[in-house]
């Protein structure tokens, strides 16, 4: 699996730190949606799909939680842990994401609106789809 771990610029003076995330400069597409995932309680795990267009860019500012990414071959396991890296989530990759505290917060930008014919939430569907080559020349 290729890395998928996105180091992102810190602007750092006497005053703080801030970063930017900015469309096509910091991740790789262009940003129509923000949300965020907040007061899950430790050990919960969600997430249990796959898209099959959408992209996305995953960061935990605070706390700790960890992503497993499932490309149909092979699984990698990140943690997101800090303000200064991400996780870019292309469509085609089965993820879970489990809250190792709960005062972790999952922020995320995405380039596409919410589209719930998107998701694809069966796990055998997409086996079905990583054979059949569906995303083959579609990932970012
Ligand atoms: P869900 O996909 O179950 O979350 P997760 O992937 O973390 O397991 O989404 C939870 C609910 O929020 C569900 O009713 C759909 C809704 N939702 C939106 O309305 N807009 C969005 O951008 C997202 C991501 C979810």
């Amino acid at each position: 699996m290729k890395n998928l771990i996105i180091d992102l610029k810190v602007h750092e003076d006497s005053r703080g730190k801030l970063i930017a995330i900015e469309s096509m400069h910091d991740v790789p597409f262009s940003i129509k949606r923000t949300y965020y995932v907040f007061d899950t309680p430790e050990n919960e795990v969600r997430g249990f799909h796959a898209h099959k267009a959408l992209n996305q860019f995953l960061w935990s500012p605070t706390g700790g939680i960890e992503i497993l990414m499932d490309d149909g071959n092979e699984k990698k396991v990140y943690v997101l842990d800090n303000a200064k890296s991400g996780l870019l989530v292309p469509c085609g990759y089965w993820h879970e994401m489990k809250w190792l505290s709960k005062e972790a917060i999952l922020c995320v930008v995405a380039s596409d609106y919410y589209v719930e014919e998107d998701y694809i939430r069966n796990y055998e569907e997409f086996k079905d789809h990583v054979v059949r080559g569906y995303w083959h020349g579609n990932q970012i």
